[in-house]
């Protein structure tokens, strides 16, 4: 396989210390050696090694793609409307979900198909090398194995959601629809998956229920993941951690208890500013998780009716405006954070035997993402080691 070095990098972001400063592990005037789909040399660009192609960065700052690790595009339809109201004063529910699982059911294959090629696009075009996708806009046995059917074609993080609500065909019988959830749905649903998530919230799934969903999901081998503490106080964040959650997402409303058990147990704490941009809803206080000692990841959560953006750098910029983040710690958390909330290491990092998923800034270094928020600042992004942008 060719190897390719991109030369004349002013900043470059490997998240990996033993290789630059700081947490970020800062190279400037850096290069990066490719190698087939991997990293293979990082340092600065005067001992960079020869190589067969010479890409020159122009003094422009290079980061890993974004780990997008919470979306939910297997879906059809918008909800414009329902957005257009709250920002005329009404509030967020669980309840619009209903809306688009109408409009899904009621989509071809193909045409959740092209929707989800169309938004990984869009992802893409902004930095995101790494998207995870959730189903849980179908809520009928058939219904989640085929979106998650169409979500496996196209990336690799794949997340059975038929928890999200509670399916309108068991508005009088919860109960029998987390035993769907748990029995038939799962064994249609567990072989096209690696995660389990469910929304625990009022008006979708209590702490009980929660926990019996995620637990049946893994002694079929799926990884839990949680929708946690995002419009009210609850049990979400605490038995994520509890069960051993990669990740707890949302946490907005968060008591002492919950941030003490996410400093101290493996569970990663993605934060979704998105989220409370699209709601007019408080921000998640990502200095209190930071100062407690939890790891923290930022992601889009895009889906039609809560947070409908595909975009990291405005996640990126949300947080250091409005959620006590340094630009580092941002940085970090949209592209290691997301890594670790899928527990992965070959990706989130630039260092040798990582996975070659980069992005080029028009910008000196990844703290214009904040700096200049809303300006499409990706001008190039190569994923497995091929330049895709
Ligand atoms: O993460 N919280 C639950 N699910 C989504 C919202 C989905 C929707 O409103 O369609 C979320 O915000
Ligand atoms: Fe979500």
């Amino acid at each position: 396989m060719a190897t390719t070095v991109i030369t004349n990098i002013s900043s470059l972001v490997t998240n990996d210390p033993s290789f630059g400063e700081g947490p970020l592990g800062l190279i400037q005037d850096a290069a990066v050696v490719v190698d087939g789909d991997r990293v293979a040399w990082v340092g600065t660009s005067s001992k960079a090694p020869a190589t067969d192609n010479r890409v020159d960065a122009g003094g422009r700052a290079v980061l890993p793609g974004f780990v997008d690790s919470h979306s939910h595009l297997v879906f059809a339809g918008d909800r414009t409307a329902e957005f257009n109201a709250r920002m005329s004063g009404r509030s967020y529910s669980a309840g619009g979900i209903r809306v688009t699982v109408a409009a899904t059911r009621a989509a071809s294959d193909e045409e959740l198909a092209a929707n989800l090629r169309r938004y990984l696009h869009e992802a893409l075009r902004q930095g995101t090398t790494t998207l995870e996708t959730k189903s849980g806009y179908g809520l009928t046995v058939e219904q989640e194995a085929r979106a998650l059917r169409i979500a496996a074609a196209q990336t690799e993080e794949v997340t059975y959601l038929g928890a999200h609500i509670v399916s309108p065909d068991y508005a009088d019988d919860p109960a029998g629809y987390v035993d769907l959830v748990t029995g038939p749905m799962l064994d249609a649903c567990a072989p096209h998956a690696r995660w389990i998530d469910v929304f625990c919230e009022k008006g979708a799934f209590d702490g009980d229920q929660a926990r019996t969903i995620l637990t049946a999901g893994a002694a079929r081998g799926l990884v839990p993941r949680v929708h946690a503490n995002q419009l009210t106080y609850g049990p979400g964040v605490q038995l994520a951690v509890e069960l051993g959650a990669a990740s707890a997402d949302h946490c907005t409303h968060l008591t002492d208890a919950d941030v003490d058990a996410l400093a101290n147990g493996d569970t990663v704490a993605t934060l979704l500013p998105g989220a409370e941009f699209s709601t007019r809803a408080q921000w998640p206080n990502a200095r209190r998780l930071l100062d407690a000692g939890a790891t923290v990841a930022l992601s889009t959560d895009c889906n039609p009716g809560s947070s409908f953006t595909s975009s990291m750098p405005f996640c990126v910029a949300l947080a250091v405006r409005d959620m006590g983040m340094t630009p580092d710690e941002a940085v970090w958390a949209a592209t290691a954070g997301g890594a670790a909330a899928l527990r992965r290491t070959d990706i989130g990092r630039l260092s040798p035997g990582a996975r070659a998923d980069l992005a080029l800034l028009d910008a000196p270094s990844h703290v214009h993402l904040a700096y200049r928020p809303g300006v499409p600042l990706v001008t190039a992004v190569w994923r497995r080691g091929v330049r895709e942008l």
